[in-house]
């Protein structure tokens, strides 16, 4: 599958206010099994940009294309319990499935799955989601919108709220579905080490154009730039940077976290032969 944005830009001034873009001529082409991180300042279009993308907001001008455009896109937004309805949290997560006309055996398969997968407490499943704790009620966001088995997730601030065995389940999550399916991924955060973790492509936006479309390798080498815009990489990017500054044979340019850790593990090794220092 295919999603094509070409110059799409969104206008959420009112008349008689000045124009003030919220994306501006973004082009952009994602494609099935990619796993694709969404950065930028407060404000700078990133959220827009997945509500776009999900077909919740209509641009001004540009064309979206989706091909084939069977199959859903799941968006699982920002502030997810203002979207939440039902009764209970499974009667919340089914709703997805039971509107693609699913048999109910397949249903109830495919709620026991999504919020196994987002580890949310079997106690809390016939709640209603209004009373779980935020962290809680992002999980049965997520597990409303993988309920659905969806082609491309697309995840807006997916880690907010999540305390650390939380993060490191939703990663696990994450690492799982891209592992053992072609789903897309395209996630928007404030936290690279999140990111570095699960993507490879990096989209960055700064005052809703696109300021790179790069890989985390090719971030690397704008530290100086991406810190100027109050935008920091990866701390393992970071710290590969530093060694290599200060003399260490390491590739700070690491596409992918193993890779990262590869480097670091590998001047372990070099340091405990004592090469380090010989060159
Ligand atoms: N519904 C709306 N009405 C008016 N302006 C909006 C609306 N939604 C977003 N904006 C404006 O559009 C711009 C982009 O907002 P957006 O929410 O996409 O940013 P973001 O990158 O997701 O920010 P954050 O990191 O805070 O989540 C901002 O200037 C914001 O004020
Ligand atoms: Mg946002």
């Amino acid at each position: 599958m295919e999603i094509k944005l070409a110059d799409i830009s969104v206008d959420f001034s009112r008349s008689g206010e000045q124009k003030e873009e919220a994306l501006k001529k973004v082009s952009l082409r994602l494609k099935a099994g990619e796993a694709i991180a969404l950065l930028g300042p407060i404000g700078s279009g990133k959220s827009t940009l997945l509500r776009v993308i999900a077909g919740l907001i209509k641009p001004v001008s540009g064309s979206l294309s989706v091909k084939p455009p069977e199959g859903t896109l799941g968006l699982s937004i920002q502030e997810p319990q203002r979207g939440f309805f039902a009764e209970t949290v499974r009667e919340e997560v089914a709703f997805g499935p039971e509107n693609q006309d699913l048999p109910s055996a397949e249903v109830d398969l495919r709620v026991d799955w999504a919020l196994t997968a987002v580890n949310l407490n079997p106690a809390k499943w016939e709640v209603s989601p209004l009373h779980l704790s935020g962290g809680e009620q992002r999980r049965v966001a997520l597990a409303a919108t993988l309920a659905m088995k969806p082609r491309f997730l697309l995840l807006d601030e997916p880690t907010i709220g999540l305390d650390s065995p939380g993060y490191q389940a939703l990663t696990a999550v994450l690492q799982k579905l891209k592992a053992e399916t072609d789903i897309g991924l395209l996630v928007a955060s404030h936290d690279p080490d999140f990111l570095y973790a699960l993507t490879e492509r990096v989209l960055v936006l700064v005052g809703g154009k696109l300021y790179v479309d790069t890989t985390w390798g090719g971030l690397a080498g704008q530290e100086e730039a991406l810190g100027s815009l109050g935008l920091q990489l990866p701390f393992l990017l970071s710290l590969l940077r530093r060694l290599q500054e200060a003399g260490a044979p390491v590739q700070s340019a690491q596409d992918r976290i193993d890779g990262a850790w590869a480097e670091l593990t590998r001047l372990r090794g070099i340091r405990e032969k004592g090469v380090v220092g010989d060159e």
